[in-house]
């Protein structure tokens, strides 16, 4: 499984946005290198460190986008919400579990958390980008 490079596939059009999915990739590479690259006992703590940056930042996008999506009149913001805080609370659940010694990162886990993010930035904010374009779009 591979690193996910940033590029303009992943754009929604909004540079603040973009930024922060930047980011948040960025922040997902480095688990990937954690759970790759070292095999030293301290690797629980470690990966549960790097969840619990993944859990931060997802967080405060998550209200920056939503912040975003209502000042747009997103209509499909509750939906897009839910979503959001599915996400968190399933990294939550992990970053306990993984603290508790009753799971471990492995490649399984990082596939989940790696097509989630994918997949959600691909369809589910490529919609609100689909909405903010032709909302803003210069009426003719
Ligand atoms: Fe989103
Ligand atoms: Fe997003």
């Amino acid at each position: 499984m591979a690193r996910i490079e940033w590029d303009a596939s992943f754009s929604v059009h909004n540079a603040a946005m973009d930024d922060q999915h930047k980011k948040w990739l960025e922040i997902f590479n480095t688990l990937h290198e954690v759970m790759t690259g070292t095999g030293t006992s301290s690797l629980t703590t470690i990966t549960a460190q790097s969840l619990t940056e993944m859990y931060d930042y997802a967080r405060n996008h998550f209200r920056s986008e939503e912040e975003y999506l209502a000042q747009l009149n997103y209509p499909d913001l509750i939906a897009h919400r839910r979503l959001h805080r599915d996400f968190e609370n399933k990294i939550y659940r992990y970053t306990r579990e993984i603290e508790e010694g009753k799971i471990l990162l492995n490649t399984n886990l990082l596939k989940i958390i790696r097509q989630w993010l994918v997949e959600h930035i691909l369809s589910e904010d490529k919609k609100y980008s689909a909405f903010a374009r032709q909302a803003l779009a210069p009426a003719r």
